[in-house]
């Protein structure tokens, strides 16, 4: 799959990011425990993959714990910890044979042997699978993907594989997380916040933003179905003016 869709536009987008926010509000709406909120939210995750895999979205990335997210309460951060790691294990087999390809983004070290090792197996088994690339975001940080981009270039340049002047945009879009598949063209974020939260920062230069107030464990079909008709509304321009974009179009349908 080619890198960067500058002038792939399309009216379906070929790569969603998710930011699957407000697990804990739905808990607290029902006078449940937060991890009750998480276990719903884990519910919402696989319908969506569902949906992405039926409306034929080539390219899924979900924020699943950011690396922010160390500083909740301890019990909180651990019984997130079992969830991901019983989900995992729960979910593989069956996105495998749907042609699912996992992949994890982040720094993993800091997950337990247990959880690291069932991230391997997962990305290992799913390899070579191509029907949707799910990218799962799990101590992630868009900052941190940066500094780890610029570490191994600061590595080249010191080796003296490459000189100062190979320090591209480029060069940083090669290194970056999920550097092989086109940068997301619809970002959505449940839970009513309108803010990025050190998800991807890098890759959603030239991302269309759509927040809802709907509740992560809430969002259905419906829903989804939404964020898709707002998108294929918008005009993606990538700097130009709307009339250059429109006679392009023109060209393209003629
Ligand atoms: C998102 O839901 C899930 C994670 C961050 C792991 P929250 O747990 O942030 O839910 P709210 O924002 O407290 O409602
Ligand atoms: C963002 O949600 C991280 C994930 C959804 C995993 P948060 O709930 O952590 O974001 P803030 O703290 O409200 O910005
Ligand atoms: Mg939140």
């Amino acid at each position: 799959m080619a890198s960067g869709n500058q002038h792939n536009v399309t009216l379906v987008p070929q790569h969603v990011a998710v930011v699957m926010d407000g697990n804990g509000r739905w808990a607290r709406q029902r006078f449940l425990p937060r991890p009750a909120g998480h276990k719903a939210g884990v519910d919402a995750t696989r319908r969506l993959v569902q949906l992405c895999v039926k409306k034929g979205i080539s390219c899924l990335t979900v924020f699943a714990f950011s690396s922010e997210n160390w500083n909740r309460p301890e019990e909180e951060v651990s019984s997130l910890m079992s969830l991901f790691l019983s989900t995992l294990n729960a979910e593989l087999n069956k996105l495998n044979e749907q042609g699912v390809r996992i992949r994890f983004i982040g720094d993993r070290r800091r997950f337990s042997t247990a959880l690291q090792s069932s991230i391997e197996d997962a990305e290992s088994i799913t390899a070579k699978n191509a029907r949707l690339y799910l990218n799962i975001a799990a101590n992630y940080g868009g900052r941190w993907d940066i500094v780890n981009a610029v570490q191994k270039i600061s590595q080249k340049l010191l080796a003296g594989d490459i000189s100062m002047q190979q320090l591209t945009e480029q060069l940083i879009s090669q290194e970056i997380s999920l550097a092989d598949i086109p940068e997301p063209d619809l970002f959505i974020r449940t839970g009513g916040e309108q803010r990025i939260s050190n998800f991807l920062l890098w890759q959603i230069a030239y991302t269309e933003l759509f927040f809802t107030e709907i509740l992560w464990p809430a969002f259905d079909e419906a829903a989804f179905d939404e964020a898709l008709q707002w998108y294929a509304t918008r005009q993606r321009r990538f700097g130009k003016t709307g009339e250059q974009v429109e006679s392009v179009r023109g060209r393209e349908s003629s």
